[in-house]
């Protein structure tokens, strides 16, 4: 049998409860902060990613890239900030008031190498506010992503934060890091080798233990910043601080896309032996406008992995959602009766009322089996005896009680008992 390609996965329903609880939480937090739903294709023209996210990055080198029937060069979406800020231009959301907050929940996909918590097809939910230059800005989005890991119910996150210039501090600083590193070549592992000269930048992050001395040692951009720059960080440390949040300063802070300047920021778990992975992240993008042909303008925003976040929900946390149960179960005896079981059944469905039935004939012990396992209070009886009288058999699943309705008002019958008030209305 054909199986599902590597890195992707199934969401059973059984696992739907805790998905709508992440989703829930991130539209409440997004919506109560004045950010507006965006959905963007699944697919863009390459260039948009490859100009936004930088040509030498693993992101760029991850993506799933193809040529469609017309000859164009499209790839899968490998993160959705390009695509938000895309399509702030294509609908001239400049004209709005500014900024302009935007937020997302959907799939991305990057060739990477599966494991725990990192797929290729995975799921994000993003904030960006375009518009904007000022640091509490990016204050007030490193609140709201610790306010929805709150109510996700994870227990606890750290939050990293740090400064990366922008294209006026950070050019004579690459130039020094790449000297520095060059030095050190011979201590460093290959792939920060690789990268000294095409992702410098991006060796700050090795976690590989031979590096970290000569990398802990490197200059860092933080102590570089021009004027601008550490203004406006300091601004930001200001909003944290108003916000009442602990973050720590990580000077070796990166993030993996080009088009990232002055603030960064990670959350990580802070559950001893839970999972280490980065949650989630974010920070200023000052320069991806114009990166991708559009004119200057700011941003700011943040994406976290809602698989990542599910891993590190507390037991129990999304569950006690019983509303999924059924109201009713329509069980009947013969193929005239299951044929009238199904017109009720749509009737009730179209009077709202969550109901279903076995279909395939099946034997009384079965579908009444079926009624408990969709948690139905409710069977609807319909046999020879009631289709001959018109009658169906009301039955209270728990007390056994069993009256008859004439068939013509049993959606209103049932309709009284699940939902008393709205009957009286
Ligand atoms: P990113 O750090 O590349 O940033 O991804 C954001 C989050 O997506 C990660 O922290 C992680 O939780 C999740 N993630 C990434 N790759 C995978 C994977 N293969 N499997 C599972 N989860 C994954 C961005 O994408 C930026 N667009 C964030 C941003 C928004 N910056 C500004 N605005």
């Amino acid at each position: 049998m054909i199986k599902q390609p590597r890195g992707t996965q199934d969401i059973l329903p059984d696992r739907w409860a805790a998905w709508e609880h992440v989703y829930q939480a991130a539209e409440t937090v997004a919506e109560g902060a004045g950010y507006g739903r965006i959905e963007t294709p699944m697919f863009e023209r390459t260039a948009l990613f490859v100009h936004a996210t930088g040509e030498h990055t693993d992101v760029n080198r991850e993506m799933y890239t193809f040529q469609d029937r017309g000859g164009e060069e499209l790839s899968l979406r490998p993160e959705g900030t390009a695509s938000v800020v895309r399509a702030y231009f294509e609908h001239g959301m400049k004209v709005l008031a500014q900024p302009v907050k935007l937020y997302y929940l959907g799939s991305m996909f990057r060739y990477e190498r599966p494991q725990a918590g990192r797929f290729r097809e995975h799921h994000q939910f993003g904030c960006e506010a375009i518009g904007s230059e000022d640091a509490l800005v990016d204050a007030s989005l490193v609140t709201l992503q610790r306010d929805f890991y709150r109510r996700c119910s994870i227990p606890a996150v750290r939050i990293q934060v740090n400064s990366i210039g922008d294209g006026a501090c950070r050019p004579a600083f690459i130039r020094e890091l790449v000297a520095y590193l060059q030095a050190h070549r011979d201590k460093l592992c290959g792939q920060c080798r690789e990268r000294i000269e095409s992702n410098p930048l991006r060796v700050l992050d090795c976690k590989v233990p031979c590096c970290q001395p000569v990398l802990d040692a490197a200059p860092q951009m933080i102590d570089r910043l021009c004027d601008e720059c550490r203004g406006h960080w300091h601004r930001f440390l200001a909003g944290v601080e108003a916000a009442g949040l602990t973050v720590s300063i990580n000077r070796r802070l990166v993030r993996g896309l080009d088009y990232y300047t002055r603030t960064v920021w990670e959350f990580l778990p802070d559950a001893p032996g839970g999972a280490q992975s980065v949650l989630g992240g974010g920070g200023r993008y000052d320069a991806l406008a114009e990166a991708i042909g559009a004119p200057a303008t700011p941003g700011v925003g943040f994406s976290t992995g809602l698989e990542r976040v599910l891993l590190n929900l507390v037991a129990g946390a999304s569950q006690g959602r019983a509303d999924h149960a059924l109201d009713v179960f329509v069980v009947t005896h013969g193929m005239e009766a299951e044929l009238q079981g199904l017109e009720l059944l749509v009737k009730l469905w179209q009077a709202g009322v969550k109901a279903d039935m076995a279909f395939d004939n099946r034997s009384l012990a079965t579908q009444l089996r079926r009624a408990e396992a969709g948690h139905a209070g409710l069977a609807l009886v319909i046999g020879e005896r009631e289709l001959e009288t018109q009658m169906v058999g009301l039955r209270r699943l728990e007390t056994r009680k069993q009256d008859d309705v004439p068939a013509a008002g049993v959606v209103d019958a049932v309709i009284s008992i699940v939902r008393p008030k709205e009957r009286d209305q």
